[in-house]
C-alpha cells in the first residue's frame, strides 16, 4: 500500500471564489513538484454550489488541477450545497467523487498518510442563515448530527483531524456580532462547536486545522489529553495564510501563503474582522 504523499497543499474557505481557487492550486502546486501525487486538502467552504455558477466553478477548478497535475480532496463546509453531495455515492475507498480531479471526503472519512491516521469530519454553522433561503444558499445538512458525532466517536482515536469548524475547547475572542445575526444561530453555532470538541475528545487527535473562523493561527495547546498542534486557515482574498505547504511525514509546516504564522503560545486568539462571504 502507498505511504501517502510526503508533501501535501491545504487550503481553507474559497467560496467559489474561481479566480482565487485556480490561482492558489497553481501556487501550491508549484511548490510540490512533480513525481507524486500532488495533493491540496481543502478545509471546507470550498465552493460546492447548485446552478451554473455551481458548474463554472468546479469546471475552472477541476481545469487548473489538470493543468497542475493535482487532485483536490475537500470536507464539506457550510456553505456547500449539500443536497448535491448527498446524491453522490462514495467510491471503494469512501471518498466522493465530484469531478476527475475533486474528491470530496464524507464525515467520518478516514485514510493512512505517512503511517498517522488522519480523520475528515466537516460541518459548520452558517451563523447568517436569517438572511439566507434553504434549498437556494443555506442547507440544513450543514450540521454535523449527533448520529454523525457517535459513529465517528465509535471510531476510536485518528493522529490528524481535519474539520470545517473549531472545537469549543480552542478559546477564541470574538468581535460582537453583526445584530442581524440571530440569537437562535448563535447558539446553534456554540452548541456545533461543543459537540465537535465531543468528537475530538474521543479522537484524541495530535494534529487538528480547520477552517471556518476566517482567521489565520497556529496555537499548541492542552485540550485534555496532551498537547495538540492546532492550525487555523484563513479565507480567499486574504493577505496571507489561506494556504500552506505541510510534510506529512514529519508534520511540519513548510511554507503559508505570504508568510509564516508563528505559534501563539497559549493566549487566546482575537479575530479581528468578520468575513461574510460572496455567497
Ligand atoms: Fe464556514
Ligand atoms: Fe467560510
Amino acid at each position: 500500500m502507498s505511504p501517502g504523499p510526503r508533501r501535501i497543499g491545504v487550503a481553507g474557505d474559497w467560496h467559489g471564489n474561481a479566480r482565487w481557487a485556480t490561482r492558489a492550486i497553481k501556487r501550491i502546486s508549484s511548490r510540490l513538484g512533480r513525481g507524486e501525487p500532488a495533493i491540496i486538502l481543502h478545509l471546507g467552504d470550498f465552493g460546492i454550489w447548485p446552478d451554473g455558477s455551481g458548474r463554472a466553478y468546479l469546471s475552472r477548478v477541476d481545469a487548473a488541477l489538470g493543468d497542475a497535475g493535482a487532485e483536490l480532496w475537500f470536507i464539506d463546509g457550510n456553505h456547500e450545497d449539500h443536497y448535491m453531495l448527498s446524491r453522490l455515492s462514495p467510491g471503494p475507498d469512501g471518498r466522493r467523487r465530484v469531478t476527475s480531479r475533486i474528491w470530496h471526503l464524507p464525515r467520518g472519512h478516514r485514510w493512512r498518510w505517512q503511517g498517522r491516521a488522519w480523520l475528515a469530519l466537516g460541518g459548520g454553522v452558517s451563523l447568517d442563515k436569517a438572511e439566507r433561503t434553504p434549498g437556494r444558499d443555506w442547507w440544513p445538512e450543514e450540521e454535523i448530527t449527533a448520529e454523525q458525532a457517535s459513529a465517528v466517536t465509535a471510531a476510536g482515536n485518528a493522529d490528524v483531524m481535519v474539520t470545517h469548524d473549531c472545537p469549543a475547547g480552542i478559546a477564541h475572542r470574538f468581535p460582537a456580532p453583526p445584530a442581524w445575526w440571530s440569537h437562535a444561530d448563535l447558539a446553534r453555532n456554540d452548541a456545533h462547536r461543543r459537540r465537535l470538541q465531543a468528537v475530538a475528545k474521543a479522537v484524541r487527535p495530535r494534529w487538528l486545522m480547520h477552517g471556518h473562523l476566517h482567521y489565520a493561527y497556529q496555537r499548541r495547546i492542552d485540550m485534555g489529553w496532551g498537547a495538540v498542534h492546532v492550525t487555523g486557515f484563513d479565507c480567499d482574498g486574504a493577505e496571507h495564510s489561506n494556504w500552506a505547504i505541510l510534510d506529512t511525514a514529519d508534520m511540519r509546516w513548510e511554507c503559508f501563503q505570504g508568510r509564516f504564522l508563528t505559534y501563539l503560545g497559549k493566549g487566546v486568539a482575537h479575530r479581528t474582522r468578520i468575513h461574510v462571504p460572496h455567497r
